[in-house]
């Protein structure tokens, strides 16, 4: 199969893509007025807006099956490029493809492509049984009889549904509901799903069930996954590739050991001292340390406790032996250990907004 670079064949698509977005963009225009009716005047007569570039000109590209975390701070724009790409909202400029379909135009035949949950809405009819609901979902997708009692049955088992399946949705609990909106947007077993924070508000038993469920129809039916979550256990749990966005620009796409590379310069050496150790002898083993390494460059040393010493240092600027070879003798080191930043301490100190992801570059 083939494409001319930068520019997307309607109707083209090789089945190993499951999305395509190149320079994809999203501005809205939001009015400005002052408050009152002297503003609501003003406005009428010479009305001013202001522009937020939600999503700005990313290229991306999901592959059949991959499993892909979304993750950036409040106001990124991830939600933004969900809308986008499950039809919701018509992109400013730029190009996308789900399943080589281009969602807000042919919004229906994407609707069959794709599932959908969103954290904070669902798609259950609030009146209904839940098992109405979901023969109603069904119709809706033409779902063949047999496949639909096969997803059904199988649903209800792993999520443990068959208590609520006679229970109006507005009768049911943030986790139950979720744990059907989940069933229902997998029932017409859409090659792709995507999740705008899926397990907000839940409590560790619910959250562990739905990571469970995803990530079986990621592993067993190949379901390609597109998660937006603030919980970083999801990210961890159930995703291999991270794109990160900030201000609606793509800051680092790739799998967790790529992002720990370049952002995971920081190391900790922890050193336990000996029991033998005389109190005096511990009392000024921070500073005979820190004498040690006056000349290098380190991050900070602490004695958390009277036993434990850490060494924070930059692994491209100082190697752990170096540092190792000037406390040895100074100090009575029983044990060591050098420990890397994990995946999650990255994502948490970008969302806290420590991270500068420029600098890092
Ligand atoms: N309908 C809209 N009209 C105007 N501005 C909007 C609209 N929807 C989103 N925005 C703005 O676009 C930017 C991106 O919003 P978006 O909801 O995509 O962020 P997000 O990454 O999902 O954030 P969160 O983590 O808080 O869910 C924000 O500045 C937001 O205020
Ligand atoms: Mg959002």
């Amino acid at each position: 199969m083939t494409h001319e670079r930068g520019h997307l064949q309607d109707g083209e698509c090789c089945m190993a893509s499951a999305i395509e977005a190149r320079q994809l963009t999203k501005r809205f225009r939001t009015p400005v007025r002052a408050p009152g009716l002297a503003g609501a005047v003003a406005h009428l007569m010479r009305p001013r807006y202001r522009e937020t570039v939600a999503v700005d000109a990313i290229d991306l590209g999901i592959a059949a099956g991959e499993s892909v975390a979304y993750v950036g701070p409040n106001g990124a724009g991830k939600s933004t490029t969900l809308k986008m790409l499950t039809g919701v909202l018509v992109p400013t400029s730029g190009e996308v493809r789900v399943r080589g379909i281009v969602p807000h135009r042919r919004r229906q035949e994407n609707a069959r492509n794709i599932g959908v949950v969103f954290g904070q809405r669902t798609q259950l009819w609030w009146d209904l049984p839940v098992r109405e609901s979901l023969r109603l979902l069904g119709d809706i997708y033409e779902v063949p009889g047999d496949l639909f009692a096969r997803n059904l049955r199988e649903f209800v088992e792993l999520l443990d549904l068959g208590p609520l399946l006679a229970t109006p949705a507005r009768q049911l609990s943030l986790g139950q509901r979720m744990r059907c909106d989940l069933a229902a947007s997998l029932l017409h077993a859409p090659a792709i799903l995507f999740l705008d924070e899926p397990t907000i508000g839940l409590d560790v038993a619910v959250k562990a069930r739905i990571r469970q469920f995803v990530r079986r129809a990621n592993r067993e039916r190949g379901v390609t996954i597109v998660l937006t979550s603030h919980d970083l256990g999801d990210i961890e749990d159930l995703c291999d590739r991270i794109v990160m966005i900030d201000r609606g620009r793509i800051v680092f796409d790739g799998p967790f050991a790529a992002l720990r590379d370049r952002f995971g310069r920081e190391r900790t050496l922890r050193l336990v001292l000996s029991e033998a150790t005389p109190a005096a002898a511990l009392g000024a083993a921070r500073e005979r340390a820190r004498a040690a390494l006056r000349d290098l460059p380190t991050l900070g040393v602490e004695q958390p406790e009277p036993h434990r010493l850490t060494v924070r240092f930059d692994a491209t600027l100082v190697g752990a032996g170096a540092l190792v070879a000037r406390l040895l003798p100074v100090l009575p080191v029983h044990d060591l250990r050098i420990e890397e930043p994990s995946a999650e301490a990255i994502i948490r100190r970008l969302y806290e907004g420590t991270l500068q992801l420029e600098e890092a570059r």
